[in-house]
């Protein structure tokens, strides 16, 4: 008999289909907003659920659902998932690694652009008919090319990101990260380690990158952002929380900071009324993995998790050990 499973959002429908060679599927195609109490009741009997990182996996559901075996996130954060009580549980956790590193990497760097050269800014006046006439000084942004590019986080993504700065833009490029990077892999990225209050202080642009977890909450803050030039660009394309939304709005609305690229919100969709008001950030909704090839890689990471470890035991991509 086939196990059953969960998909809790809309998904591609060719994957679904791929799902529904190995498992009965329980779907959200009209991607209606589950609670964790509907989850909970949706689950039951469930060997499997795919989620999409905004699903919630944590001790009161897990006991609400003993037939759980295996939980595949379809996205490479998994701050969704509480794993040492999914561990305790016996139940599989999987993510999508790799196959979203450069995609992701493209959209840092893009919104990087977009925030230095303030191109969301100059379309908004040009659309709204604001523009009469050229001047000297329209719209001129921070320079790119030549300038420190500073990397919280060095990770798949964080050095995707620094072989572009380096490699594509000639930034000196420094990073933090929890450990170091072997000295091969720097020199691949031409990224000099440095400490946190050195790349905060040195940065023309600073690009988070690092992941969510208690440790990481606020890491970037009121004092990190005092530490920081003027002059200088932030973009997070990290996780909510890790920025401190209202300190980052004050210090832009007082000029401490020239602007900001955000992909990720505290308490998103929401965004904080105070970030909507400025001028200079720009605003996109938790896309940065979002091109077709990509996405469908996703998915199709997840669903091969899920057939993997009821077919062969093991997942592709697992987070801990069951
Ligand atoms: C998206 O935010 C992801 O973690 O894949």
């Amino acid at each position: 008999m086939k196990p059953q499973i969960l998909v809790a959002r809309e998904i591609f429908p060719d994957v679904l289909a791929r799902l529904a060679q190995h498992f009965e599927v329980e779907s959200n195609q009209l991607d209606e907003s589950w609670n964790a109490a509907q989850i909970s009741a949706r689950l039951q009997g469930k060997w499997g659920i795919l989620t999409m990182a905004g699903e919630r996996i944590d001790a009161g559901l897990l006991a609400a659902c003993p037939g759980l075996k295996i939980c595949a996130n379809m996205a490479v954060g998994y701050n969704n998932f509480d794993l040492a009580a999914m561990s305790a549980a016996g139940v599989l956790a999987t993510n999508t690694p790799d196959v979203l590193t450069e995609t992701t990497a493209d959209f840092g760097f893009a919104l990087l652009m977009a925030t230095a050269r303030r191109i969301s800014e100059s379309e908004r006046f040009l659309r709204s008919g604001q523009w009469k006439k050229w001047r000297y000084d329209m719209f001129a942004g921070t320079d790119i090319h030549g300038s420190t590019l500073a990397i919280l986080g060095m990770g798949r993504i964080g050095q995707g990101i620094a072989r572009r700065g380096a490699l594509g833009f000639g930034m000196k490029v420094i990073y933090h990260n929890r450990t170091r990077l072997d000295a091969a892999t720097e020199a691949q990225c031409q990224a000099r380690y440095v400490g946190k209050e050195e790349l905060l202080a040195s940065a023309d642009h600073l690009v988070l990158v690092l992941p969510y977890s208690p440790a990481s909450h606020h890491a970037i803050g009121g004092a990190e952002l005092a530490l920081m030039k003027p002059t200088a660009t932030l973009v997070n394309i990290a996780r909510g929380g890790i920025v401190d939304d209202v300190a980052l709005a004050s210090a832009l609305a007082a000029g401490r900071l020239a602007a900001a690229g955000l992909d990720v919100f505290e308490g998103e969709p929401v965004v904080h009324p105070d970030l909507l008001a400025l001028r200079n950030v720009v605003l996109t909704p938790h896309i940065a993995s979002a091109s077709v090839p990509t996405r469908l890689a996703m998915a199709n990471l997840a669903a091969d998790n899920l057939i993997a470890f009821w077919t062969q035991g093991k997942a592709l991509t697992p987070l801990n050990a069951t």
